[in-house]
Protein backbone atom coordinates (compact mmCIF):
# COMPACT_ATOMS: atom_id res chain seq x y z
CA UNK A 1 0.00 0.00 0.00
CA UNK A 2 0.98 3.51 -0.77
CA UNK A 3 0.25 5.92 1.97
CA UNK A 4 0.95 9.53 1.44
CA UNK A 5 1.70 12.15 4.60
CA UNK A 6 1.46 15.47 3.29
CA UNK A 7 0.60 19.06 4.66
CA UNK A 8 2.23 22.48 5.04
CA UNK A 9 5.60 22.97 5.71
CA UNK A 10 6.23 22.72 9.10
CA UNK A 11 3.08 20.79 10.15
CA UNK A 12 5.43 17.27 11.14
CA UNK A 13 5.02 15.07 7.72
CA UNK A 14 8.75 13.83 7.94
CA UNK A 15 8.25 13.06 11.92
CA UNK A 16 5.11 11.42 11.27
CA UNK A 17 6.23 9.54 8.07
CA UNK A 18 8.98 8.07 9.81
CA UNK A 19 7.46 6.88 12.95
CA UNK A 20 4.70 5.41 10.80
CA UNK A 21 6.97 3.21 8.42
CA UNK A 22 8.78 2.32 11.41
CA UNK A 23 5.11 0.80 12.73
CA UNK A 24 4.47 -0.50 9.70
CA UNK A 25 7.26 -2.02 8.75
CA UNK A 26 7.16 -0.08 5.14
CA UNK A 27 9.91 1.71 3.20
CA UNK A 28 9.96 5.50 3.84
CA UNK A 29 10.57 7.70 0.84
CA UNK A 30 11.30 11.42 0.86
CA UNK A 31 9.94 12.92 -1.82
CA UNK A 32 12.27 15.92 -2.36
CA UNK A 33 15.31 13.40 -2.25
CA UNK A 34 13.74 11.16 -4.43
CA UNK A 35 13.20 14.41 -7.41
CA UNK A 36 16.65 14.93 -6.55
CA UNK A 37 18.09 11.94 -7.21
CA UNK A 38 15.92 10.99 -10.05
CA UNK A 39 17.05 14.47 -11.71
CA UNK A 40 12.90 15.51 -11.56
CA UNK A 41 12.93 19.04 -12.14
CA UNK A 42 14.77 21.87 -11.06
CA UNK A 43 17.08 23.29 -7.82
CA UNK A 44 16.53 26.76 -7.58
CA UNK A 45 17.44 27.08 -3.93
CA UNK A 46 13.86 25.53 -3.88
CA UNK A 47 12.86 22.41 -5.54
CA UNK A 48 10.50 23.17 -8.84
CA UNK A 49 9.16 19.98 -9.84
CA UNK A 50 6.56 19.08 -13.20
CA UNK A 51 4.14 16.91 -10.80
CA UNK A 52 2.83 14.78 -13.67
CA UNK A 53 6.37 13.74 -14.06
CA UNK A 54 7.08 13.12 -10.36
CA UNK A 55 4.05 11.31 -10.00
CA UNK A 56 4.75 9.50 -13.68
CA UNK A 57 8.49 8.37 -12.00
CA UNK A 58 7.00 7.83 -8.63
CA UNK A 59 4.11 5.38 -9.98
CA UNK A 60 7.14 3.49 -12.16
CA UNK A 61 9.24 2.95 -9.26
CA UNK A 62 7.31 2.20 -6.29
CA UNK A 63 3.29 1.21 -8.08
CA UNK A 64 2.80 -2.11 -5.75
CA UNK A 65 5.45 -1.93 -2.87
CA UNK A 66 4.57 -0.83 0.53
CA UNK A 67 5.61 2.55 1.25
CA UNK A 68 4.92 6.05 3.34
CA UNK A 69 6.09 8.86 1.06
CA UNK A 70 6.78 12.21 2.35
CA UNK A 71 6.37 15.59 1.05
CA UNK A 72 3.71 18.39 0.08
CA UNK A 73 3.34 16.93 -2.79
CA UNK A 74 2.50 13.84 -2.05
CA UNK A 75 -0.52 14.25 -2.87
CA UNK A 76 0.03 14.76 -6.61
CA UNK A 77 0.35 10.91 -6.54
CA UNK A 78 -1.20 7.79 -7.11
CA UNK A 79 -1.66 6.66 -3.81
CA UNK A 80 -3.57 4.31 -1.63
CA UNK A 81 -4.45 6.99 1.17
CA UNK A 82 -3.87 10.35 1.20
CA UNK A 83 -3.23 11.58 4.75
CA UNK A 84 -2.92 15.49 5.07
CA UNK A 85 -1.86 16.39 8.68
CA UNK A 86 -2.70 19.55 10.43
CA UNK A 87 -1.75 22.34 12.63
CA UNK A 88 -2.76 25.02 14.53
CA UNK A 89 -0.91 28.03 11.80
CA UNK A 90 0.45 29.48 14.74
CA UNK A 91 2.54 26.31 15.07
CA UNK A 92 3.28 26.68 11.76
CA UNK A 93 4.68 30.05 11.89
CA UNK A 94 6.94 28.61 14.99
CA UNK A 95 8.19 26.43 14.08
CA UNK A 96 9.16 28.20 10.60
CA UNK A 97 10.54 31.05 12.52
CA UNK A 98 12.65 28.79 14.43
CA UNK A 99 14.33 27.40 11.45
CA UNK A 100 14.86 31.23 10.20
CA UNK A 101 12.80 31.02 7.10
CA UNK A 102 12.40 34.80 5.60
CA UNK A 103 9.08 36.57 7.07
CA UNK A 104 7.47 36.43 3.34
CA UNK A 105 8.03 32.15 2.95
CA UNK A 106 6.56 32.34 6.83
CA UNK A 107 3.68 33.88 5.54
CA UNK A 108 2.99 32.16 2.91
CA UNK A 109 3.03 29.01 4.95
CA UNK A 110 0.82 30.20 7.94
CA UNK A 111 -2.13 31.34 5.10
CA UNK A 112 -2.15 28.28 3.27
CA UNK A 113 -2.68 26.12 6.71
CA UNK A 114 -4.93 28.99 7.55
CA UNK A 115 -7.06 28.81 4.47
CA UNK A 116 -6.62 24.56 4.09
CA UNK A 117 -4.69 24.95 0.73
CA UNK A 118 -3.37 21.38 0.88
CA UNK A 119 -6.71 19.83 1.80
CA UNK A 120 -7.99 20.80 -0.84
CA UNK A 121 -5.86 19.76 -3.42
CA UNK A 122 -5.76 16.84 -2.19
CA UNK A 123 -9.35 16.38 -2.52
CA UNK A 124 -9.16 17.37 -6.11
CA UNK A 125 -6.49 14.81 -6.50
CA UNK A 126 -7.80 11.83 -4.07
CA UNK A 127 -10.88 9.38 -2.87
CA UNK A 128 -9.32 8.09 0.15
CA UNK A 129 -8.25 11.78 2.09
CA UNK A 130 -7.60 11.37 5.64
CA UNK A 131 -7.09 14.55 7.74
CA UNK A 132 -5.33 14.73 11.04
CA UNK A 133 -4.94 17.28 13.47
CA UNK A 134 -1.72 17.09 15.19
CA UNK A 135 -2.22 20.56 17.51
CA UNK A 136 -1.53 19.41 20.56
CA UNK A 137 -0.24 16.05 20.55
CA UNK A 138 2.63 13.96 20.07
CA UNK A 139 4.34 12.39 16.93
CA UNK A 140 3.04 8.69 18.17
CA UNK A 141 -0.64 9.80 19.17
CA UNK A 142 -0.78 10.99 15.10
CA UNK A 143 0.49 7.90 14.33
CA UNK A 144 -1.96 5.47 16.09
CA UNK A 145 -4.96 7.96 15.01
CA UNK A 146 -3.53 7.88 11.32
CA UNK A 147 -3.33 3.47 11.69
CA UNK A 148 -6.17 3.36 13.26
CA UNK A 149 -8.62 5.39 10.58
CA UNK A 150 -6.66 2.87 8.26
CA UNK A 151 -7.37 -0.05 10.05
CA UNK A 152 -10.89 0.41 10.25
CA UNK A 153 -11.30 1.63 6.93
CA UNK A 154 -12.40 4.65 7.12
CA UNK A 155 -12.52 6.56 3.50
CA UNK A 156 -12.40 9.91 4.14
CA UNK A 157 -12.55 12.43 6.67
CA UNK A 158 -12.13 16.09 6.21
CA UNK A 159 -12.97 19.24 7.87
CA UNK A 160 -12.03 18.33 11.37
CA UNK A 161 -10.24 22.11 11.43
CA UNK A 162 -11.57 25.84 10.99
CA UNK A 163 -8.75 27.63 11.63
CA UNK A 164 -10.41 30.80 10.93
CA UNK A 165 -11.77 30.42 14.65
CA UNK A 166 -8.15 30.88 15.67
CA UNK A 167 -7.55 34.12 13.07
CA UNK A 168 -6.99 36.46 15.33
CA UNK A 169 -4.26 34.35 17.12
CA UNK A 170 -2.02 34.18 13.63
CA UNK A 171 -2.25 38.37 12.38
CA UNK A 172 1.27 38.68 13.45
CA UNK A 173 2.04 36.14 11.25
CA UNK A 174 0.37 37.18 7.90
CA UNK A 175 1.43 38.92 4.94
CA UNK A 176 -1.17 41.78 5.32
N1 LIG B 1 2.17 15.77 16.82
C1 LIG B 1 3.24 16.07 16.11
N2 LIG B 1 3.43 15.48 14.92
C2 LIG B 1 4.50 15.80 14.18
N3 LIG B 1 5.45 16.71 14.54
C3 LIG B 1 5.32 17.30 15.71
C4 LIG B 1 4.21 17.03 16.54
N4 LIG B 1 4.33 17.78 17.64
C5 LIG B 1 5.45 18.48 17.50
N5 LIG B 1 6.08 18.21 16.36
C6 LIG B 1 7.35 18.82 15.93
O1 LIG B 1 7.10 19.59 14.78
C7 LIG B 1 8.24 19.63 13.93
C8 LIG B 1 7.81 19.17 12.57
O2 LIG B 1 8.90 19.11 11.69
P1 LIG B 1 8.96 18.16 10.43
O3 LIG B 1 10.31 18.32 9.86
O4 LIG B 1 8.51 16.78 10.77
O5 LIG B 1 7.86 18.85 9.49
P2 LIG B 1 7.66 18.67 7.91
O6 LIG B 1 6.19 18.77 7.67
O7 LIG B 1 8.35 17.44 7.45
O8 LIG B 1 8.37 19.96 7.31
P3 LIG B 1 8.87 20.18 5.77
O9 LIG B 1 7.65 20.36 4.94
O10 LIG B 1 9.65 21.45 5.82
O11 LIG B 1 9.68 19.00 5.40
C9 LIG B 1 9.27 18.71 14.58
O12 LIG B 1 10.15 19.49 15.32
C10 LIG B 1 8.41 17.84 15.50
O13 LIG B 1 9.12 17.37 16.62
MG1 LIG C 1 9.85 17.18 6.03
Amino acid sequence: MIIAITGTPGVGKTTVSKLLAQRLGYEYVNLRDYAIEKGIGELKGELEVEVDELAYNFERDFKGKDVIVDGHLGHFLKADVVVVLRAHPRLIGERLKDRGYPREKIGENVEAELVDVILVEALEENERVLEVDTTGKTPEEVVNEILELIETGVKKRVGIVDWSEVYDEVIPYLRL
